[in-house]
């Protein structure tokens, strides 16, 4: 079994980012500018986004928080969405979700102009990305497909089931793997999926993405499996300072020994979701998806 190290590959990749950004000052060119909008003070949030930020710079990139109470009414975010579009000091743009309850993340998600939208959640990326065309592509399955490539775990005619289908990781992680150059057959499971452990069982490669903490047990690994763990609940812990940990979908203690390749919770999946959104900030940048 070898652990697939998210940490050292994520960093490896903000290496190349930030060697690159050094290359576009040396030519005079501007510093790519992300913002993140962050709504309310919810606690995983705060914490995503002030890595996000912690990220920029390491790439060498300018960016900025953009700060608003949870009584912000959905008209004011969208006005604030519309100045991020116009302001061409502005290459990207995140919108940190969940947005409180009187907020429509939808009709939010869609005001982004797509070519800011370094997220990959507006249905003009999401479309794109389904057809194979240039767009930019939701982070966390961007990172699972480039931890898969530099370990260089084979895909082509393998058998990878996804369990989950939400818009953000598994519906766009199924679309990802069956694509051309990667080559996998993909079954999509869900909750109403009957028999979840007889498919994981016939799977070469398995990505969890319900966060549903240790819902992957030994009995659904076929012996030999690539496992990607996309959970990050967080559960109570009194011996974590903090009081708590994160726990990932899959069970990890009784299913790593089993696999040829796991992602370990945290340090696995985790830390290429927020180099992927830098990869789509360095791209946004170089207005390489939408040149016109
Ligand atoms: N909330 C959880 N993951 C994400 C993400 O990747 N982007 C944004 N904007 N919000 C999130």
């Amino acid at each position: 079994m070898e652990l697939i190290d998210g940490k050292k590959i994520s960093k490896e990749i903000r290496q190349e980012i930030a060697a690159e950004v050094a290359q576009m000052i040396a030519a005079g060119q501007k510093r790519p500018h992300l913002v993140a909008v962050l709504v309310g003070h919810d606690g995983g949030s705060e914490t995503y986004v002030a890595n996000k930020i912690k990220a920029c710079e390491e790439c060498g990139f300018k960016s900025s928080l953009r700060r608003f109470e949870t009584d912000i009414t959905e008209a004011e975010l969208l006005n604030v969405v519309a100045e991020l579009n116009n302001d061409p000091d502005v290459d990207g743009f995140i919108v940190q979700l969940p947005l409180p309850k009187h907020i429509s993340e939808e009709k939010v998600t869609e005001a982004i102009d797509p070519r800011k939208d370094v997220d990959g959640f507006h249905p003009q990326n999401v479309g794109r990305m389904t057809i194979g065309a240039p767009a930019f592509i939701s982070a966390t399955p961007q990172g699972i497909v480039d931890l898969i490539r530099r370990y260089n775990i084979p895909t082509a005619g393998k058998h990878a089931v996804v369990i989950g289908r939400s818009n953000i990781v598994g519906r766009p992680m199924s679309i990802l793997l069956s694509q051309k150059g990667i080559d996998c057959t993909v079954t999509v499971c869900h909750s109403r999926t009957p028999n979840m452990k007889d498919i994981c069982r016939q799977a070469d490669i398995i990505v969890a993405a319900i966060g549903k903490p240790g819902f992957v047990t030994a009995d659904m690994v076929k012996p030999g499996a690539v496992i990607i763990d996309v959970g990050t609940t967080r559960v109570t812990d009194p011996t974590a300072e903090r009081g708590w940990r994160l726990k990932g979908d899959v069970d990890f203690a009784n299913v790593a020994p089993l696999c040829s390749y796991i992602t370990p919770v945290p340090g696995g999946v985790g830390p290429m979701t927020i180099v992927s959104l830098m990869k789509n900030t360095l791209l946004a940048g170089k207005k390489a998806i939408y040149k016109d």
